[in-house]
Parts: C-alpha cells; structure tokens; sequence
C-alpha cells in the first residue's frame, strides 16, 4: 500500500514538472528538455553513420555518471553492425521456407559454452513435437579483447559450422547492449524468417518447457502467429532504478519518465511472429534503452499493443507454491512452461525427468497452463 501512495505521489510530481515545462519551452531552468529536440536532430543524422555522438558531454551531470553509460549514451544511436555469423538457411531460405512454429531464439554471450551444450541436449533440441516445427538459435555478439576475443570468436565459429545456430554480430556483447541484440536479431528475423509463427525469447540459463509450450500455442484460439500475442512474467508500475549502485540502474539522461511501460520479464517469453515483426517496425523511432526487456515494452505501449501474463512463466523469484515442493522438484517443473535460473547439469537432469511418463508425483499439481 505505502508502495503504491509512493508511486502515485512521485506519477503527481512527475506531471507537476512536465507542465511547469511545457509552459515555456525555451525556459532555462530546463536544460534537459531544451536538449532532447537538439539530440533528436542530431541522433538522426548520426544513425547511419555509427560515430561518437560527443553531444551528451553537455548534458548535466554527464560526467559524474559511470564509464558504462557514457559508453552507451556515445553509441546510443548505432544501430547496424556488420553480420559474423548468418543463418540464412535457418527457416528453410528463401526457396523452400519451413513452417516454423516456434523458433527459439536464445541471447547468449561467446563465453558460455556449457550453457549453450546443455541446451541443444535438452529443452533446445530442434525437433518435431505434435507435429510443429521447432528451431534453435543463439544470438551473440563479440567479447573480450585481444587473443581471448580470437579464441571465442573461433570457438563460435566452430559451433557454428558444427550445429548451424549461432547469429553473431561485430558489437559487445555486454548487459548494457543487450536491447541492440534485440533488435538485431528482430530485424534478421524480418529478412531471413518472417513465417515464424511463435518465437520464444530467453536467456541461456532458463528452464523452458517447450513441449507445453507448444501445446498452449497450439491451444490458442484463433491465433496462429499472425495475430498479436506477447505473454510471460508480466511487471506493471515498475520504477526505474535510480540508485548507481544497483546493476539497473537507469539514470535522467537515459531514461526520463517515472514508470517503466508494463512488459515482461527478459529470462523469457512467448510472442507471435505478428508482434516480433511489428515491433520491429515500430523500433526504428523507439529510442533505445539498455534495459532489453523495458525496451520491448516501450515498443509495444507506442503501438497500443499489450503484454500479458501467463501463470506457467517465472522469471523472478522460485514461486514454489508450498514448503513441500523442492524447488528442483519435476513435478512442479512439469506443469510450468519457464522458469529461471538452472545450472546446466540441472537443466538436463529436468529435463529427462519432467518427460519421463512415469515420473511418480504424488500432489497432482492442477494444471496452470490452460
Ligand atoms: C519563453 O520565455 C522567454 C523569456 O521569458 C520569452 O522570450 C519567450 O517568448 C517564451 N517562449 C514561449 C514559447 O512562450
Ligand atoms: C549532418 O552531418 C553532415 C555531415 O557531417 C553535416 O554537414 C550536417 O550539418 C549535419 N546535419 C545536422 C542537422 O546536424
Ligand atoms: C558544448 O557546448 C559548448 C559551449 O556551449 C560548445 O562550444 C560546444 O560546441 C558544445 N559541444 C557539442 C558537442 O555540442
Ligand atoms: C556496444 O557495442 C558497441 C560496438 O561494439 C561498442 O562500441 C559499445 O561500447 C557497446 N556499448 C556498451 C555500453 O557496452
């Protein structure tokens, strides 16, 4: 309750600003307003050409933020690397596209191998369930530096040729340019894979049950992919964070409204090739910001598109719904369709357990799926 009184009152000032703003737009006491229609203009001449944008060194307080966000406010407005690695033959090419019906695209960095093995073993496997479709595919941009950013590169490359399933781009793959994966990927996707139906978008370190998956897309009424659908873990009112300390943190300069759009948790969540490829189109006027799963959500709130929750999703916290349920337990595992975060041992493990038709569940957990 007191969260919410806190919520209302910081949404009251916010709007109390923004008109003693807008009453003179060339007032001096705000420098941050006088200075977005000037970064605008010049963001969009800078889009092609992907150079230091030196405009944010006169933005107030930019030099007492970290190196991190200097970094990402210079480079905000790059947008286009070159391609490393191509899957162009992914959802069958352009001469015999497959009928993918759930393509399973996985932000991963170089480094985590093991994570990316584990996966291909268990809920990643491409393979037919029911009859439908499902693909793999890892996206990653470069890490490291020197030597150690050859052998990674290497090491991709060769899994790549082996497994076919590794996008790369030539950027740093690094947390505060994970919303430039994104839209990377989306826009291979309207290139090379447009027909996806359903996609799955998560993390390497999630336990993803795409064999319910596919029967609750299967299940949906009147929607085959190409009506809107984006669901998960759903955060409404969240607040950005604005102490430095915290990893997401979300300083002025990046992000000036008090709430975040609602949107779903990035470990994971299910969209239709419908949204994926609208929310392409509309991103090249979304201004990024590096919080990947936020971003979506702010595509999404300009399209007056909503995201919605799903029970079987849970990105935050365990949700073990009572004190005898182990949280390795299969039986809770059987009936959800994503949960975060596992070791790659115990994804496998699940992973054959919670398939296994004998498995000797005592509760019946009532279903959460449909
Ligand atoms: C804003 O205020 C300045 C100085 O007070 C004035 O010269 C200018 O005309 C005002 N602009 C608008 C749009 O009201
Ligand atoms: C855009 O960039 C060109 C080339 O650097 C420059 O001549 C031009 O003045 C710029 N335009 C704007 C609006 O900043
Ligand atoms: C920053 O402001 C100074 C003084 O107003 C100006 O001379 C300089 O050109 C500005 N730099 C950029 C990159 O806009
Ligand atoms: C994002 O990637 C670009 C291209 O490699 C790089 O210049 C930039 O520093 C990266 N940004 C962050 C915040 O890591």
């Amino acid at each position: 309750f007191i969260l919410n009184v806190i919520t209302i009152l910081r949404l009251f000032l916010t709007k109390l600003k923004t008109l003693w703003y807008s009453h003179n737009a060339s007032d001096k006491t705000s420098p941050l307003t006088n200075w977005q229609g000037e970064r605008r203009r010049v963001s969009q001449n800078l889009t092609l050409r992907c150079e230091q944008n030196t405009m944010f060194e006169n933005v107030s307080g930019f030099h007492s933020l970290s190196p991190m966000i200097q970094d990402f406010l210079y480079y905000r407005h790059c947008r286009s690397f070159p391609i490393i690695l191509d899957l162009p033959d992914k959802c069958g090419g352009d001469d015999e596209p497959e009928d993918v019906f759930l393509l399973l695209v996985i932000k991963s960095s170089p480094k985590n191998y093991e994570r990316r093995e584990a996966l291909r073993k268990t809920w990643a496997a491409e393979r037919s369930y029911k009859g439908k479709v499902i693909r793999r595919i890892f996206i990653t941009g470069t890490e490291g530096s020197g030597f150690e950013e050859e052998k990674l590169n290497k090491l991709v490359r060769w899994e790549h040729q082996h497994y076919n399933d590794i996008l790369q781009w030539d950027f740093k793959d690094s947390f505060f340019n994970l919303t430039l994966k994104q839209i990377l990927f989306l826009e291979w996707m309207d290139r090379r894979c447009p027909q996806a139906r359903f996609l799955l978008n998560g993390d390497d370190d999630v336990f993803a049950h795409t064999d319910n998956m596919v029967e609750y897309l299967q299940s949906l009424k009147d929607n085959n992919g190409n009506k809107h659908l984006f669901t998960g873990h759903l955060l409404k009112n969240a607040l950005p964070v604005r102490n430095p300390e915290n990893k997401y943190f979300v300083p002025l300069q990046v992000y000036e409204e008090e709430v975040f759009p609602p949107y779903c948790g990035g470990g994971g969540y299910l969209l239709s090739g419908y949204t994926a490829l609208a929310i392409y189109k509309i991103s090249v006027s979304v201004e990024i910001i590096p919080i990947d799963d936020v971003y979506m959500g702010m595509c999404l709130a300009v399209m007056k598109l909503k995201p919605d929750s799903h029970m079987g999703v849970k990105t935050l916290y365990w949700h073990i719904p009572s004190r005898q349920v182990d949280k390795y337990d299969p039986c809770y595992l059987k009936d959800l369709l994503l949960l975060h975060k596992f070791m790659p041992s115990d994804l496998y493990f699940l992973w054959q357990e919670v398939r296994n038709p004998n498995l000797p569940c005592i509760v019946t957990h009532y279903s959460l799926l449909f």
